[in-house]
């Protein structure tokens, strides 16, 4: 069976919970797209030779999630040669076998957008900046500029820019707790797969 289920939405919305209960829920495999951006923006050098050389172990670095990585994520992804090494990649986990799950900010756009669910899971910048600093700690306004502007170039970009895919369902966290923003999802799934 082929089934993809495709969660895009801004910095810190919860994609990553949710994607990940989603796939278990479900037995899907689940990707973090946003992971193999991390690890070109922190392995350095020429980043299009980074996204084409990309390994295990640059994905298993412990520095990933930082805020430094975020941002220079979200740099390198600016960079169209740099998406498109990462595209086949994507595009056969999203069609392999057995259903997959994958989250990021181009899935339900460019990378799958023959998914079978979309979801665009978004919430306010304040309460993503709140969530973001119980994971990473440091200082709350530094993390809500990090939100902020990490979404304005993601969503700016020329090349594939962060975007609600005209036929995907809106899941707005702000007031949502995780098990409430888990259970919106999986009945979303659920709607598209009526035999689960
Ligand atoms: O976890 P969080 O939502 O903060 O970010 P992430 O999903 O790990 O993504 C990090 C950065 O990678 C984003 O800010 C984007 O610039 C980039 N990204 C992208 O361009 N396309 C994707 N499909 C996933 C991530």
């Amino acid at each position: 069976m082929i089934f993809t289920v495709a969660i895009d939405g801004p910095a810190a919305a919860g994609k990553g919970t949710i994607s990940k209960a989603v796939a278990r829920h479900f037995g899907f495999a689940h990707l973090d797209t946003g992971s193999l951006y991390r690890a070109v923006g922190v392995k350095g050098g020429d980043p299009i030779q980074a996204a084409l050389s990309l390994t295990q172990a640059d994905l298993d670095r412990d520095d990933l999630r930082s805020l430094a990585a975020g941002q220079l994520a979200s740099k390198v992804a600016a960079i169209p040669d740099v998406r498109a090494a990462l595209v086949e990649f994507q595009r056969s986990f999203a069609r392999r076998e057995g259903g997959a799950v994958l989250d990021g900010r181009d899935i339900g756009t460019v990378i799958c957008p023959e998914a079978e669910v979309k979801l665009f899971v978004s919430a306010s910048a304040e309460v993503r900046a709140r969530r973001r600093h119980k994971e990473v700690g440091g200082d709350l306004a530094d993390v809500l500029r990090e939100v902020i502007e990490r979404d304005q170039r993601d969503a700016n970009r020329a090349d594939a820019p962060m975007r609600m895919a005209d036929d995907a369902v809106l899941i707005d966290t702000s007031e949502m707790s995780i098990e409430q923003a888990v259970a919106a999802a999986i009945s979303a799934v659920t709607a598209a797969f009526p035999t689960r």
